[in-house]
């Protein structure tokens, strides 16, 4: 009996996995798993940024400061890595050049029949604009509609957050709604507008391609080794 969605061997398929190349103006952006030793060079970059990451950011207990000093980074580590060994996630690390300046998460994997999940970002601002978040999403898209082999993959951004919106709109996301106070966002219950993207809405060829074909990003070798 024919289904809507691919028969899948394995019980995670599509990860491990490294992903890429694409040139953008700062450099080669490429996608790995999250690793052990990226301690810290994340808290560098976290602390640093806290004016760009925290506004969008869910709260947690701890200054800011606290909860991205280089001894928190193991235990954050283990727990992306044990929900990627479930299947629920996949925890990429953006690098440019091979030097990690942020992270793609694939969140909440929920398999047949709803084959569905998140997707959240953040990146150095050092390299902000420059098109990194935007080809480093790409790629992970790409990857969960074919290797993965997801149906739906939503994202879910504070309406203030300028940068993030035209991410997801050079993207080709697709706006759905808002969800009122949807989730607790530096110190208070801030409203969401939720966008979705599902595998009929992919550009031949695939995100990437499309980004290539526009002049956004040049496909190069990859990937690179570590
Ligand atoms: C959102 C974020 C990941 C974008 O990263 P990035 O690598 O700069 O993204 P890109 O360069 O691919 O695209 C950003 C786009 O937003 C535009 N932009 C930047 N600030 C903007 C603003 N305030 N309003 C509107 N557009 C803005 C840029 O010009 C660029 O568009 P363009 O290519 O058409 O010029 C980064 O700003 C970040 O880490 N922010 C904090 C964390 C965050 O918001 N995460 C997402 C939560 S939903």
């Amino acid at each position: 009996m024919a289904h809507a969605y691919p028969a899948r061997t394995g019980r995670h398929p599509g990860w491990p996995a490294r992903l890429g190349a694409l040139r953008v103006s700062v450099g080669v952006v490429e996608l790995r798993p999250v690793r052990l030793r990226d301690g810290a060079a994340w808290s560098e970059i976290r602390i640093r940024d806290e004016r760009n990451l925290a506004p969008w950011e869910p709260s947690a207990p701890g200054t800011w400061v606290q909860r991205h000093s280089i001894v928190e980074w193991p235990g954050r580590w283990a727990a992306l890595r044990a929900a990627a060994r479930r299947g629920a996630a996949l925890p990429f690390a953006i690098t440019v050049d091979r030097r990690l300046v942020g992270q793609v998460l694939i969140g909440n994997v929920v398999r047949e029949p709803l084959l569905s999940a998140y997707v959240g970002y953040w990146c150095d601002s050092r390299v902000n604009g420059a098109g990194v978040t935007t080809a480093a999403v790409a790629l992970v898209l790409d990857h969960c509609f074919v290797q993965v082999g997801l149906h739906r993959i939503e994202a879910t951004v504070r309406p203030e957050n300028g940068a993030s919106l035209r991410v997801l709109e050079k993207l080709g996301f697709r706006r759905e709604g808002l969800f009122s106070r949807y989730l607790d966002v530096d110190g208070a219950w801030r409203d969401h507008l939720c966008f979705a993207l599902t595998i009929e809405e992919l550009p031949v060829g695939g995100l990437a391609a499309q980004l290539v074909a526009r002049g956004r990003a040049e496909r190069v070798e990859g990937p690179h080794g570590a």
